[in-house]
């Protein structure tokens, strides 16, 4: 599977297989994911492999969209530190940015293995205390993981076409290969 390949057939997965990730598998991602870029180098994330079910549960509380938590085989929890001497990175919040293009990098190389994930949303002010991260860190993803149940692919209905996402130069301005007869359609309304 190449970079392409995985980025556009990566679903979320919500549904697992009881079937564990082995250690060795879950470490060969972490292995490749680390090496996502960050400020200055300063890799300023943590993982926390959570297995414990009770664990999963109590998170799951905290999760307004994520009831199917407490019976996914793993998830992982992404923190950011602090991006060491270069403090100015922290001021403007870079070190949680670095953290979500980390998170990014597990999710797609767990799928080039064959390993589902799922992003969830937590109300972060609630977990710090459950993991026992720090407060003046962030956890920026709770990531479920397993073996999927089933994956149903993309469809093109499933993103906006690029036209809506894509302005040149300014916000607003259009980008020229847009169709006109597509921009009176769509971006006047
Ligand atoms: C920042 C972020 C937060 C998300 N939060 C949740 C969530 O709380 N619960 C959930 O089931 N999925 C969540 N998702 C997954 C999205 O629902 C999913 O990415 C989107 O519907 C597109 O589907 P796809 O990932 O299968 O392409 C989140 C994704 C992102 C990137």
């Amino acid at each position: 599977m190449n970079v392409g390949e995985a980025i556009v057939t990566r679903r979320s997965v919500r549904d697992y297989q009881e079937k564990p990730v082995p250690d060795e598998v879950l470490v060969d991602i972490l292995e490749t994911a680390k090496w996502a870029p960050s400020p200055v180098n300063s890799q300023p994330w943590r993982f926390i492999v959570i297995r414990d079910r009770e664990i999963l549960t109590r998170v799951m509380a905290h999760a307004k969209y994520g009831s199917h938590l407490s019976e996914v085989p793993m998830a992982i929890a992404v923190i950011a530190t602090d991006v060491e001497t270069f403090h100015w990175f922290n001021e403007i919040e870079e070190n949680k940015y670095a953290a979500a293009v980390v998170a990014t990098s597990i999710m797609l190389a767990a799928w080039e293995k064959g390993v589902g994930t799922g992003w969830v949303s937590v109300d972060r002010k609630e977990i710090n205390d459950i993991l026992d991260v720090p407060r003046e860190y962030t956890v920026v993803a709770v990531i479920a993981m397993g073996y999927p149940v089933r994956v149903e692919p993309h469809s093109d209905a499933d993103r906006r076409p690029l036209d809506m996402m894509v302005f040149s130069g300014k916000y607003g301005e259009r980008f020229p290969r847009i169709d006109e007869e597509w921009v009176e359609e769509h971006m006047k309304k």
